[in-house]
């Protein structure tokens, strides 16, 4: 199987460009970010099937504002430029920008005037969603004008013989209903792709890497539960049989029947040879009086490499392979393709650094959602495909003072009645993260006839988009109530709930 031709988004601005590739993913085409100065060499090495110019924060006219040299109009490849690409592009081939005073932000009404090739599949009227200083006040010479709004001469242009397009808003966000369909005309129509970016096209060309790049050699994988490692293991595992070993380390930090789901899925279920010790006692005695974060991170840290190297060591014959579920997000923000930075927070507990593995790294070019689509594909159960991020370091960073074995048992049994009723109000989906917290304080409460002086829990709860920043949740009352009285009734030593109303910033997500 060949690789795809991809489309090229050239990022002005980074937040913009990755939503842009995502979405032309979700188009079933298979798509790349560049640099916005990538050389025309390289996009002639490359052959992409079309380019996107990304929007930014920049204005055109600003010292230093990213440029697009002009010759990439004449290359043969069709271009799409949003929002700043558009006026990039308006720029460089004799149009006009102009900083008219009149800043557009939010749903604008855009009026269809020509459906063209790009808005052929638009009503004569549609909500938009716009966010500019500097607008296009005359399209470059050969360039059809094809809507406008109340303040935007140029909304949208196209020239459709030099394949070259032009929408002054953004059709990658939600709050352009239609956008997508304007996607898909250029996907589809000016640059004659075809929607074959599908799992199950995924799979095959990943196994059929991963077979050239390991061969009859032995590779080692560190399962943690979540649906990373989980996808990429399977996906090796398609892809070498039984010459992979999984190692799946149970730290006796995770939350409430993850251990055993990941032995019922991989070894009962899935059939996938799995390596499972148990070592929760060990990691207790190691954690035993240590309440810095920071410390709790790191004894986790080199600990786990520590079982995963013995445990390798013992499995069978050496290793010349590690499997890394590293995802496309990563890459872009380490810089580039070929650098293989691994960014410890990600993993369980880091490389271990004295192995000298090569990393294979099956996910390098997927996004969350369509890891989840191929976890899917290959039959793995929702419970794992949709799983919460969960913190490497586990339930250790969610107790905050000293681990002990009762105080696990304390935010184990809490949690799980957070991530029932989470499950029960159908609020899942919605939501980035829900848990909760012990706290090492005490407080004064009454039960029965009694006085109680016991800890209390938080409940954490946020949306977001990326874990960079978060806003909590506004769970329903009810929903709160349901947790905070069933939390106080059920768990031992817990007489009070509080909810956490902090954002990141300034708050973190986690507690620790
Ligand atoms: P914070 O607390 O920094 O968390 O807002 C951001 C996201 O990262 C997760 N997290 C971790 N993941 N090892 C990990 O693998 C860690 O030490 C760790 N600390 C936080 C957290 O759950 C959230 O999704």
């Amino acid at each position: 199987m060949t690789d795809p031709r991809p489309v090229l988004v050239l990022d002005f601005g980074a937040q913009y460009a990755q939503l842009i590739a995502r979405r032309v993913r979700e188009c079933h085409v298979y798509s790349e970010i560049v640099p916005f100065d990538v050389s025309l060499a390289e996009l002639e090495v490359r052959r992409p099937a079309g380019l996107i110019l990304s929007g930014g924060p920049a204005s055109v006219y600003a010292p230093g504002a990213p440029a697009i040299d002009p010759g990439l109009f004449s290359l043969g490849i069709p271009v799409l430029g949003i929002c700043y690409g558009q006026q990039a592009m308006s720029r460089a081939l004799g149009g006009r920008v102009e900083r008219t005073g009149l800043r557009e932000y939010g749903r604008t009404t855009l009026a269809v005037d020509e459906p063209g090739v790009l808005l052929a599949d638009l009503p004569s009227e549609e909500t938009v969603w716009m966010s500019h200083s500097d607008t296009v006040t005359a399209a470059p010479p050969g360039f059809l004008v094809t809507a406008r709004t109340a303040s935007t001469p140029v909304a949208a242009m196209e020239d459709p013989r030099r394949g070259l397009f032009g929408v002054q808003f953004h059709p990658e966000v939600a709050h352009t209903p239609r956008g997508l369909d304007v996607m898909k005309r250029f996907l589809y129509e000016a640059c004659g792709l075809l929607p074959e970016w599908t799992p199950a096209g995924v799979i095959e060309r990943a196994v059929e890497r991963i077979r050239l790049q390991v061969g009859d050699a032995h590779a080692l994988c560190a399962l943690s539960g979540g649906v990373d490692s989980a996808v990429a293991a399977l996906l090796v595992y398609k892809a070498i049989g039984k010459t992979l070993t999984c190692v799946f380390v149970d730290t006796g930090l995770l939350r409430e029947g993850e251990a055993e789901q990941v032995v019922d899925t991989f070894a009962d279920h899935l059939h996938v040879p799995l390596i499972h010790v148990q070592r929760s006692e060990q990691f207790l005695a190691r954690l035993a009086g240590v309440t810095d974060p920071e410390r709790k991170r790191r004894i986790i840290g080199e600990l786990f490499i520590r079982v995963f190297e013995e445990v390798a060591r013992d499995a069978g014959p050496e290793p010349r392979f590690l499997v890394q579920g590293t995802l496309y997000p990563d890459v872009i923000e380490s810089g580039s393709r070929t650098a293989a930075k691994i960014k410890s927070h990600h993993n369980v507990g880091g490389l271990p650094a004295d192995m000298e593995l090569e990393l294979v790294e099956p996910l390098r070019d997927l996004f969350k959602d369509e890891v989840r689509k191929v976890g899917e594909e290959l039959g793995l159960p929702e419970e794992i495909v949709w799983r919460q991020p969960f913190p490497g370091p586990g339930l250790a960073v969610r107790i905050v003072g000293e681990v002990t074995s009762e105080r696990l048992g304390t935010v184990r049994a809490a949690d799980r009645i957070v991530q029932e009723e989470v499950r029960r109000a159908g609020l899942a989906p919605e939501l980035w993260q829900a848990f909760a917290v012990l706290l090492s304080v005490q407080s004064v409460g009454v039960m029965g006839d009694g006085r109680t002086y016991e800890n209390p829990v938080v409940i954490r709860a946020v949306t977001s988009e990326d874990a960079m920043t978060a806003d909590w949740a506004r769970l329903p009352y009810e929903v709160l109530e349901r947790m905070g009285s069933r939390i106080v009734a059920e768990v031992p030593g817990v007489n009070r709930v509080a909810y956490d109303i902090s954002s990141k910033p300034p708050a973190t997500i986690e507690w620790e």
